[in-house]
């Protein structure tokens, strides 16, 4: 497993001030994306073949480039909709890119997935992405990806995942705003608090949020198996499954 300082110094290096604001407003979301590719990494490693793997949600590509270093012979199709995101993981990722591993689709998560052969795919991971989905398109996306995955593939999601333990998971959130109030006034940066917040407003509304259990129930009802929440932290959650 890579150690937390080799990662974040392969981070900023190459994804730089985008890694760097991100762990100082979530702290916790730079971990997840090392937790995920240490999953990646895990189960690649019972494999005597390459993986094909499809990323949701690349972003600006700081989960992307932790799949990526996790297994060397593995490909990647990265999939976001969000051309302002996508064009900074093309940047700073382009090597991969150059050198086969990596490959890009703007279309969203559910297009993406429709497109690709049944029993094709090996992994699909993802982080702080499927929370982001309205319920219905949600639960299409589980079922798509169920479809994609060879029997025996993995998914792997580390997201915001609520607790059922609706007052706890209010703590959680309350704990959360108070940390990016602390963070971004520090560094004067009001706009990005505003926008911030507008987001949380949508994940924790009534037909977006990921509750736990309505979660687990969706899997379960997509044909999943073995469904483990690896590690929890606050509102964070590390979640696997195997077709
Ligand atoms: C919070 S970012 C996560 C980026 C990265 N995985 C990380 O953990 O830092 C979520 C990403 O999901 C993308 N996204 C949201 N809805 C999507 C959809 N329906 N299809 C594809 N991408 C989507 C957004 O554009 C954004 O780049």
């Amino acid at each position: 497993m890579m150690a937390a300082n080799t990662f974040d110094a392969m981070f900023s290096g190459v994804i730089g001030q985008e890694y760097q604001l991100l762990k100082l407003i979530c702290p916790f979301a730079t971990e997840m994306s090392r937790l995920v590719g240490f999953e990646v990494g895990e189960y690649c490693k019972s494999k005597s073949e390459p993986q094909a793997i499809v990323e949701l949600g690349g972003g600006t590509g700081i989960t992307t480039l932790a799949i990526l270093s996790a297994d060397e012979r593995s490909s990647v199709l990265s999939v976001d909709n969000e051309p302002a995101m996508q064009n900074q993981a093309k940047q700073s990722l382009q090597r991969w890119a150059d050198n086969g591993r990596l490959g890009f689709s703007g279309d969203d998560a559910l297009s993406a997935l429709t497109q690709l052969e049944s029993g094709s795919v090996d992994i699909v991971a993802s982080a702080y992405t499927l929370h982001n989905f309205e319920a219905g398109y949600r639960r299409q996306v589980i079922q798509e990806i169920f479809r994609v995955l060879k029997t025996g593939g993995q998914f792997i999601n580390g997201d915001r995942y609520a607790l059922d333990e609706v007052g706890v998971h209010t703590r959680n959130t309350q704990k959360e705003v108070a940390g990016y109030f602390k963070a971004l006034k520090e560094i004067n940066r009001l706009d990005l608090l505003e926008q911030w917040i507008i987001h949380l407003f949508n994940d924790e509304s009534e037909n977006h949020i990921m509750r736990e259990s309505i979660a687990l129930q969706q899997m379960i009802e997509a044909g999943f198996e073995r469904i483990q929440f690896k590690s929890r932290h606050d509102v964070n959650a590390l979640l696997t499954a195997q077709k």
